[in-house]
């Protein structure tokens, strides 16, 4: 399990991760998300980065009363890993350690990660095959993204296992159900999904979308087996600012606006800068929505 909510992070520690071991890799960028996930399934080893605005020291100390076998590698992003880390680790018992994840620390971090791998896997071999503990394999369920089978804990968020399944999806407004960059598609199964939450149904409303078979990943669990999703092709535009400077160069792959979710140029298409204006009027017409949205439920 990685938590972290920095993507630039994240990415650092996916890599070393992956680099290093087979992992069934599970993210969470908040902190319900974190602990539910757990709840799930047996972890092998939790990586705790910084996780939205809770304290990871917090998060240290509920996880170790609930799995105490559970090994814990804290993540400082300094480059110089500061002393209160090292002291809270060192009060701990079971396996505990601390990284730094600056890039110039990487090759500190291998050896942690490889340290822990072999501790776990000594534990593992420890442990009778016949061990009634719930596995997250054990309890997983299958799915289906973009046309490749694959599996995951029952009461997984969607968002959870797109990324784990590196799936090509954002998530802009960190989770909260505010942005279009973690909308797919269902294409079967909408019933194994939790029903859309009074937030995910007021930013559909506003999304320009095909929307009969549209959520927001961010926004609900998987329940049970037999979900097919498509995940949107194409890029999201990070700003105006960002399109401007692509006028006059060929999309290399579709365009979307972050929070309505329109496609604003094709893949293969010129980008033009009528393309620039109509996000600029989205984002006025978009702004416009949210006002009367807004006025609407002071007078309700
Ligand atoms: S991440 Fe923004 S709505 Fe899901």
């Amino acid at each position: 399990m990685i938590a972290e909510s920095n993507p630039i992070v994240l990415q650092r520690l996916l890599q070393t991760v992956q680099d290093i071991g087979k992992w069934n890799i599970y993210i969470c960028g908040e902190y319900t998300e974190l602990i539910e996930t757990m709840s799930f399934g047996s972890t092998d080893l939790l990586l705790l980065g910084n996780v939205d605005q809770s304290s990871c020291f917090e998060i240290y100390r509920i996880c170790h009363q609930e799995w105490k076998d559970l090994p814990v590698i804290m993540v400082s992003h300094d480059a110089v890993i500061p002393d209160f880390y090292r002291n809270w680790i060192m009060e701990k018992k079971g396996f505990n350690d601390v990284v730094s994840s600056d890039p110039a620390n990487h090759n500190q971090f291998v050896k942690v990660i490889q340290n822990v791998t072999s501790v776990i896997r000594a534990q593992k071999q420890a442990l009778s095959l016949s061990s009634s503990a719930p596995s997250l394999k054990g309890d997983a369920i299958a799915l289906t993204i973009d046309g490749k089978s694959t599996k995951s804990a029952k009461g997984t968020r969607l968002l959870s296992a797109l990324l784990s399944n590196h799936a090509k999806i954002l998530k802009a407004c960190g989770g909260q159900g505010r942005c279009a960059t973690c909308h797919v598609f269902v294409q079967e199964g909408m019933e194994c999904l939790t029903p859309p939450t009074e937030q995910e149904l007021i930013t559909l409303n506003l999304m320009r979308i095909e929307k009969s078979n549209a959520r927001l990943a961010c926004q609900c669990k998987i329940l049970e087996a037999g979900l097919v999703v498509e995940i949107p092709k194409g890029k999201y535009v990070g700003s105006e600012a960002e399109l401007e400077s692509l006028v006059g160069k060929k999309a290399q792959q579709s365009l979307i606006h972050p929070i309505t979710g329109e496609t604003l140029v094709y893949e293969g298409k010129l980008i033009l800068r009528s393309a620039l204006q109509r996000m600029q009027e989205v984002d006025r017409e978009f702004e416009r929505e949210m006002g009367t949205l807004l006025t609407r439920s002071a007078i309700k």
